[in-house]
């Protein structure tokens, strides 16, 4: 067995250099001292869209991307998903164990004290103009609840730090249902903290005049699941952007806000929102194959497959696939299932998709359950975002006491002019 060393040589000087391996990474920083003269800032690495960086060292979620394997803290979705409950695996993900009866019972407490936001959040909404996406007001109304809890900026005080967790998770199905209400122009409806946390969901959704809502336990059962499901994926663009945004040490709504924006994008949390999009232009299952065809002459994308990370089929797709069917068993099923199911059966034989190791992902059947579940396509990122907000935060949290962590700052390579003197503008050409 030879050393965890790497030994590198600048041909430029012929001086060779060891480098340490540490859990199969080199430190960037130590490239540094890789100079061809004393006034040289040394060697730098370049890495667009850090295809090959890791940006920190995490105890949270593992993925084996050739595997298709996905764990929280150790525990298979697949177990969590059959197993475990949203608010269990949010308490898993931000405290690093399952908790005990009790330690469960306290978190749920907790977070269903806090699901009540500022009326004047209400106003706030009220603002947006009628057609406005969910999505944006969420951007907006998680951001601006940092006003309401300025203490929420001493992110260093580990108990104050607790309670806006408790506070994010508790009200963000709360603005997310506002924000959908506003779209469709009915009355918000307040927390009913009787309720699950997905069926209190449901409620703020779904309720008209009834005096009490029931939510339907299927729909209120794969809600959670799904929840479980978005709940954390280690560094994706999102995570990167709460870390990356956190890391100014500015208070967790702010962060959030940023860590929503991100996952506001077609390439993030917005794919599912494109897959049916996709399956409707689409019409019919006669029409795939000239869709394939499109794809593969890139004139567009097969939206909902292909990942960064997964090489393989996303472990969170095949669960979800399966709960489509509970879905409908309750509900009816939706047409577009037909043509996903037929357009998945067809790309997996092609060899465009299977020489680039191109699966379905998590969104290729998530959007259909939420259609059939009488949602419109502007609300599935921001469900997205409800079951995101417990990884946001175990990762904000976990970068925050990590001693190695400072402000995030990448380097660029400079490509721009050089030196030059200013022109008035009338001597410009
Ligand atoms: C998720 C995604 C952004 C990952 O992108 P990435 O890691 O940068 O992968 P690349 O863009 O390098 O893709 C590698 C190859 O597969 C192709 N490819 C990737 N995803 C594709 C898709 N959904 N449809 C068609 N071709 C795709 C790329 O064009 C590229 O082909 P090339 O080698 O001929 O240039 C990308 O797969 C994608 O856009 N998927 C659709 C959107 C989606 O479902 N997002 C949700 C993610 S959970």
């Amino acid at each position: 067995m030879g050393k965890d060393t790497l030994t590198v040589t600048d041909n430029r000087t012929g001086k060779s250099y060891e480098l340490p391996i540490r859990d199969g990474t080199v430190r960037a920083i130590d490239l540094r001292q890789i100079k061809v003269s004393s006034d040289d800032f040394g060697l730098m690495t370049y890495d667009p869209a850090f295809m090959n960086t890791a940006s920190c060292r995490s105890r949270i979620t593992y993925i084996d991307g050739d595997k298709g394997i996905l764990h929280y803290r150790g525990y298979p979705i697949e177990q969590l998903a059959e197993r475990s409950s949203f608010l269990e695996t949010a308490y898993l993900l931000i405290d690093g164990e399952l908790p005990s009866r009790s330690q469960l019972e306290t978190f749920t407490r907790n977070i269903t004290y806090h699901t009540m936001v500022h009326e004047n959040i209400r106003k706030f909404i009220d603002g947006f103009r009628y057609d406005a996406h969910p999505m944006g007001i969420l951007v907006s109304t998680v951001g601006a609840l940092s006003t309401f809890y300025p203490e929420a900026k001493n992110v260093f005080d580990k108990e104050s730090r607790r309670t806006e967790l408790y506070r994010l998770i508790a009200k963000i199905p709360t603005l997310a249902a506002y924000a959908y209400r506003h779209r469709r122009g009915l009355p918000y409806v307040y927390p009913d903290n009787d309720l699950s946390y997905a069926g209190n969901f449901l409620s703020m959704l779904f309720r008209m005049t009834e005096r009490q809502y029931v939510p339907n336990p299927v729909l209120e059962g794969v809600l959670d699941v799904l929840f479980i499901l978005h709940a954390d994926h280690e560094q994706n663009c999102s995570a990167s952007a709460m870390r990356g945004v956190g890391s100014s040490q500015v208070d967790p709504y702010s962060a959030t806000a940023a860590a929503c924006a991100a996952l506001y994008g077609p390439l993030h949390g917005g794919a599912n929102e494109a897959v049916v999009r996709m399956l409707n232009q689409i019409g019919s299952a006669g029409a795939i194959p000239a869709f394939i065809e499109g794809v593969k002459r890139g004139e567009q994308k097969l939206m909902g497959f292909g990942h960064r990370v997964y090489k393989n089929y996303d472990p969170r797709a095949k669960v979800i696939k399966r709960l489509a069917y509970e879905v409908f068993d309750a509900v009816g099923r939706s047409p577009l299932i037909d043509i996903a199911l037929e357009l998945e059966r067809i790309a997996l034989q092609d060899d465009y998709f299977v020489s680039r190791k191109l699966y379905p992902n998590v969104d290729f059947y998530s959007g259909i359950i939420y259609q059939a579940m009488g949602l419109p396509m502007d609300v599935f990122p921001v469900l997205f975002a409800i079951g995101r907000m417990p990884g946001w935060l175990a990762q904000w949290e976990e970068m925050l006491d990590d001693e190695e962590q400072k402000i995030a700052r990448p380097r660029q390579i400079y490509l721009g002019s050089g030196r030059r003197d200013y022109v008035a503008i009338s001597e410009r050409r």
